[in-house]
């Protein structure tokens, strides 16, 4: 009976360590997952003010480094708008949270291609050598410059079939827009190149004069400073019809040809309709600017400006 009654007390005794067992472990799972919990973004996010929608928008859209650098800034609503926004380059974030202050649109599409194109700083305020690397793809702009003694490579002179006399291009841009010009043709188009490549003294001229015609922010609205044009890389060139005797290309036929299919030759509008804001000059129907077919087709599909895709697919790398 003794001995029953023992074995019946160490089960008891068993169980109830068994019970303080489960409970011990069920409270460390607490603790641990709770732990785990602590180390997560949503959670760090959370304790900054972020919501459960934003901070999940902040983790679907940024890596770990970006994430941490979010942990690092003051909670700001825009954050989490800014990142899904098509363009978004993450190293100008600051830039577009100041520029939003700055801007009474508030229309964040338009404040991210802004920013990326530079527009929250001056025109020739912290200009940059331009990536001559780049060939054909090389960002001229009013923040991107060419020095003075600039060599492009393979400049030639243009045929008189295709250009008026004295202009001089990129060997590959001449190929390409003597295709352009044979198909225009063939649509019943004859389009000419009235300038091409200008070195930097020719286009110090060309500012100039409409400087002293103009004054200087009607010079700078259709001319690039000395150093700052494209036409100086011997890609960019500037059309004509041959048959328009009011010298307003824009309201040509040629030109809607040109507007329609100058990408399958690897040109692009370069200044467009609207877009002053973005390129810094105003409409410009007559400037082309020779980029390759592949990026030329991506910007038509796009609908954005070369100086929009550089900053995003070029120099965001
Ligand atoms: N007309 C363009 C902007 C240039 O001068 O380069
Ligand atoms: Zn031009």
């Amino acid at each position: 009976m003794a001995k029953k009654q023992k074995v019946k007390k160490s089960v008891k005794r068993g169980m109830i360590l068994i019970i303080i067992l489960v409970l011990l472990s069920i409270l460390g799972i607490k603790f641990y997952n709770e732990y785990l919990y602590k180390q997560t973004y949503e959670y760090k996010l959370l304790e900054i003010n972020y919501s459960i929608d934003e901070s999940k928008i902040l983790i679907d859209n940024l890596n770990d480094k970006e994430l941490n650098n979010i942990l690092g800034l003051v909670y700001n609503s825009n954050i989490s708008k800014l990142v899904t926004e098509k363009y978004f380059i993450f190293s100008n974030l600051e830039r577009y949270l100041d520029f939003i202050n700055k801007d009474d649109s508030k229309n964040l599409t338009k404040i991210v291609a802004m920013v990326n194109v530079n527009r929250d700083r001056e025109y020739y305020e912290d200009t940059k050598k331009a990536s001559l690397e780049d060939y054909e793809l090389m960002l001229v702009n009013k923040y991107n410059y060419l020095e003075e003694d600039y060599e492009p490579k393979a400049i030639t002179t243009i045929p008189s079939t295709y250009a008026y006399e004295g202009n001089k291009i990129n060997e590959e841009v001449l190929v390409a827009f003597r295709n352009l010009a044979e198909e225009a043709k063939i649509a019943g188009h004859t389009i000419l190149i009235n300038s091409s490549y200008r070195d930097y003294n020719s286009q110090k001229e060309v500012w100039e004069s409409r400087k002293s015609l103009y004054g200087t922010r009607q010079a700078d609205a259709y001319a690039a400073r000395a150093g700052y044009s494209e036409h100086q890389t011997g890609y960019a060139i500037d059309v004509a019809d041959f048959y328009d005797i009011n010298d307003k290309f824009g309201e040509t036929e040629s030109f809607l040809w040109m507007k329609e299919n100058c990408y399958s030759f690897g040109f692009i509008l370069r200044y467009p309709e609207d877009k002053e804001k973005i390129t810094g000059y105003s409409y410009e129907p007559w400037h082309y600017r020779y980029v390759g077919k592949e990026v030329a087709e991506k910007i038509k599909n796009l609908e954005i400006t070369f100086d929009e895709y550089y900053a995003y697919f070029i120099a965001n790398i």
